[in-house]
């Protein structure tokens, strides 16, 4: 049994609402594992030591929708969006095109890169969907690479219509033989539950079979529109509604009164790397925070409508866009995401989670927010080792 001793820590976030905050702190790492955390002046002994000098530390961001299994780019479709075309969903069309033609190397070198460029800032955790294959083998080998890079594995087959096939047709496919193929590979089932992708009927469909094959539902919901995603995402027990932009209050509700149920409710997690791509309004977090709903943030990495992999660029956005304090959106990006995951083994830093902790250059974790695009990660800890 190895112990490692970090102190140093000017200012250590835990993510524990137990003792969220302790300054001039100190954590003990036992064979991956959190052992301990504390002042500095009360740490017990270690074999080893890291001395921090000064930095803040945080748990490993923990980024709950990520779309990194894809091929070709969409540099065109974003231009065009800055020059004033809106975003409707359209493009994902282009990217299934391009990820059918990749190899499965191709496909795998790049989603590892993605992955790789996350940890590097501090993404300790990452979900990763299908959903640029729509064949039923396109899909399976999706998320048979999505296994090779993390346990957070999402059937997306419900992303959109494909072309050439009538939405009913596709559905039977998504909720048959598709899920059959898929589902050894996935922990989650997911649906675009949006205008010009899956309605409510349809959405509902994708989710109850993928419950049934032992999957567990989180939605993509009130992205472009009102619609029923969120209200489907409660009612069925999702982990998550994911974008939450355009919400009713009676929508507000039903994700407020799942709150109280911890483990079993329905986080929302808000995506604010999308609104920036595509130029749109941003979630009220304020609204939902008040409400006292779970939020999240995660980038919802994709090269359609939000290529960033950046979750301090997140929480800057959340800060600045959304109306969110630096601690509600550093606490979203690790246990909220975690949340949304329903995961108590990550997004917090108290006895018995991982190790996964990211030392920033800067004396606080509000740093991530008050200078936003600066390369703050200085280190990252997965499992107590370093990257
Ligand atoms: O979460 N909304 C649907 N899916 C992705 C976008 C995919 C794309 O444009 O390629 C999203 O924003
Ligand atoms: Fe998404």
């Amino acid at each position: 049994m190895t112990t490692v001793l970090f102190d140093g820590i000017k200012l250590l976030y835990t993510g524990d609402p137990e003792r969220e905050e302790i300054e001039d702190a100190a954590l003990v790492a036992e064979d991956g594992l959190v052992a301990w955390v504390g002042p500095a002046g009360r740490a017990p002994d270690a074999d080893e030591r890291v001395d921090v000098r000064g930095r803040a530390v945080l748990p490993g961001f923990v980024d709950s929708h990520a779309h990194l299994v894809f091929a070709g780019d969409r540099t065109a479709e974003f231009q065009a969006r800055m020059s004033g075309v809106p975003y409707t969903g359209g493009g994902i069309r282009t990217t299934v095109a391009a990820t059918r033609a990749a190899s499965d190397a191709e496909l795998a070198t790049r989603a590892a890169a993605l992955v790789a460029e996350m940890r590097a800032q501090g993404t300790t955790t990452v979900e990763i969907k299908s959903g640029y294959g729509l064949t039923v083998e396109d899909e399976r080998r999706s998320l048979e690479i999505a296994t090779g890079l993390t346990d957070e594995t999402t059937y997306l087959g419900a992303h959109v219509v494909p072309s050439g096939m009538e939405a009913d047709d596709y559905v039977r496919l998504v909720t048959g033989e598709m899920l059959r193929a898929c589902a050894p590979y996935a922990k989650w089932v997911d649906a675009f539950c949006e205008r010009g992708a899956f309605d409510g009927d349809q959405t509902r469909a994708v989710l109850e079979a993928g419950i049934k094959a032992g999957l567990q539902a989180r939605v993509h919901a009130n992205q472009l529109g009102e619609g029923p995603g969120v209200q489907i995402a409660c009612e069925l027990g999702a982990a998550s509604a994911d974008h939450c932009t355009h919400l009713t209050d009676a929508d507000i509700d039903a994700l407020a009164a799942s709150a109280p149920h911890g483990a079993s409710g329905t986080v929302a997690t808000l995506l604010p790397g999308a609104e920036f791509s595509t130029r749109s309004p941003y979630p009220d977090a304020r609204r939902l925070l008040d409400a006292g709903v779970v939020v999240a943030l995660a980038t919802d990495c994709n090269p359609g409508s939000s290529y960033t992999s950046s979750m301090a660029f997140c929480v800057a956005l959340a800060v600045r866009e959304m109306g969110m304090t630096p601690l509600e959106a550093v606490r979203a990006a690790t246990r909220g995401g975690a949340r949304a995951l329903r995961r108590t083994d990550v997004g917090w830093l108290r006895p018995g989670a991982r190790a996964d902790l990211v030392v920033l250059d800067a004396p606080s974790y509000v740093h991530l927010a008050y200078r936003p695009g600066v390369p703050l990660v200085h280190q990252v800890f997965l499992g107590g080792l370093l990257l």
